[in-house]
């Protein structure tokens, strides 16, 4: 095959997918009701309308302008949606819902990105391309759906009255609870643990993914399960948001000036406590993992004696073996599938942890990989001789600031794709929103 045909192919493909997740995020922004559109559900966030202009617009930056050298297609709303994330430093956005253009004007801003996009993907000669193809497209891709996750917990805090729930939903059950593994402690002895994407891999990887290296593991102990909600229970029921000593000085503050005593995904009424899922109010689920932020976490583990893992210690742990050989994923090499974890939007809430058997790890730890994000006690950080992909330098460069926590493994609304064993998240220790479970390495 000639090298154009080639290129045409990864083409064809590349437009099969874009077309696919831009039907999830289209679905996904209908869960919100019109009149909710101009809402802003997380105070450090930007309002709803803002990401329907801003997935279009990203798309439209890197391919058109990045790869392609075109203009713009829409020189105001190019730049007013190129940049979601949440404002680093400074203040609350106080910006007003007429601050922004009507719905119909941001709803023909998407159909005009979308069709001129086609058209130039389809018709543009794979020379004119000024980045590989494949690493441009699989931007786009994982940048959309990496938004699919984070709206789901934007729009996880807003009111029910405010979302209509979709048609596929199952409403919550509350089973027995299962105790089975939950207290179980795994034993993992010194291991080589590797960081970052093989060369030999053949797929797709972000910037902070390089350079790929090794890490000597000493050994250490790491709880098979998550922690549960019920668990955490028990922290807040021995005083755990009133004793300073199992914060630092800065989670503390935190706690103290926002009035922070409980999970933001915890309701509590009386001497009842309830769990906000994504669609309905539930008694708190106790077997379900508790999802916090990094300064939760972290007491939680100060509070047991033990600590969060580092990055290399949960890499060691998922993906190790006592054989010492590493796998793709943390239940061996196969492609991931729905009885591995709750992953790739099956579910839009938790599920009890160890729920997934078929998704165990050699050394046996339950749900490494999917039910929530796990947060480590790593600082975001380049890995050695880090190199910016030129066509985004500030993806994660922007975050290298030392106050942002590498979060490993997978949520509910995680992409299928982004499930690989290098693939790094970070958040703020603040941040209480994300869909962030944890568990302890005990000292
Ligand atoms: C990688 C999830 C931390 O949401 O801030 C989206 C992803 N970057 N648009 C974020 C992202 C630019 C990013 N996280
Ligand atoms: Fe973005």
């Amino acid at each position: 095959m000639s090298q154009a045909a080639i290129e045409r192919q990864i083409r064809d493909q590349f437009l099969h997918r874009l077309t696919e997740s831009r039907l999830m995020t289209d679905d996904l922004f209908r869960v919100v009701r019109t009149e909710a559109i101009y809402d802003r559900p997380i105070a450090q966030r930007h309002r709803i309308v803002f990401y329907i202009g801003h997935l279009e617009a990203f798309d439209w930056n890197l391919i058109a302008g990045q790869a392609l050298g075109e203009g713009a297609v829409h020189p105001e709303f190019d730049r007013l949606f190129a940049f979601g994330i949440d404002p680093i430093g400074g203040g609350l956005p106080s910006d007003q819902p007429a601050d922004w253009p009507d719905l119909r004007e941001v709803g023909s801003y998407v159909q005009r990105v979308r069709e001129g996009l086609d058209r130039l993907i389809a018709d543009t000669s794979h020379t004119r391309w000024q980045y590989p193809q494949e690493i441009i497209f699989n931007t786009a891709i994982e940048h959309r759906l990496m938004h699919a996750e984070t709206l789901a917990y934007m729009f996880h805090q807003l009111a029910e009255d405010r979302k209509i729930v979709p048609a596929d939903y199952r409403p919550i059950q509350s089973g027995p609870l299962l105790r089975r593994e939950a207290a179980r402690v795994v034993y993992i002895p010194e291991g080589i643990a590797t960081l970052g994407c093989p060369p030999e891999s053949p797929g797709f990887g972000w910037d902070n993914e390089f350079q790929y290296h090794t890490v000597r593991v000493p050994a250490f102990s790491i709880h098979a399960c998550k922690v549960t909600n019920g668990d955490f229970l028990r922290f807040i029921a021995d005083g755990g948001y009133n004793e300073a000593r199992f914060w630092t000085d800065g989670d503390w503050d935190w706690i103290q000036e926002q009035g922070i005593r409980h999970p933001v995904f915890w309701i509590r009424e009386g001497e009842q406590w309830f769990y906000r899922g994504m669609y309905q109010r539930a008694p708190l689920p106790l077997d379900w993992p508790v999802y916090v932020s990094h300064a939760e976490a972290a007491a939680y583990a100060r509070y047991v004696g033990g600590s969060l893992p580092t990055e290399a210690q949960f890499q060691h742990a998922a993906y190790g073996s006592p054989q010492g050989a590493e796998t793709a994923y943390p239940w061996g090499d196969a492609p991931p599938d729905d009885s591995r974890g709750n992953f790739n939007f099956h579910r839009w809430d938790p599920a009890p942890v160890g729920s997934y058997p078929r998704g165990r790890s050699a050394f046996g730890l339950h749900d490494a990989l999917g039910n929530g994000w796990e947060w480590t006690s790593s600082v975001f950080a380049p890995f050695p001789n880090f190199e910016p992909f030129r066509f985004y330098p500030g993806y994660s460069a922007n975050f290298f600031d030392g106050k942002h926590y590498v979060l490993k493994g997978a949520s509910p609304r995680t992409a299928g794709c982004m499930l690989r064993r290098s693939f790094r998240n970070w958040f703020q220790p603040h941040y209480p929103f994300v869909y962030a479970s944890f568990r302890c390495v005990q000292n």
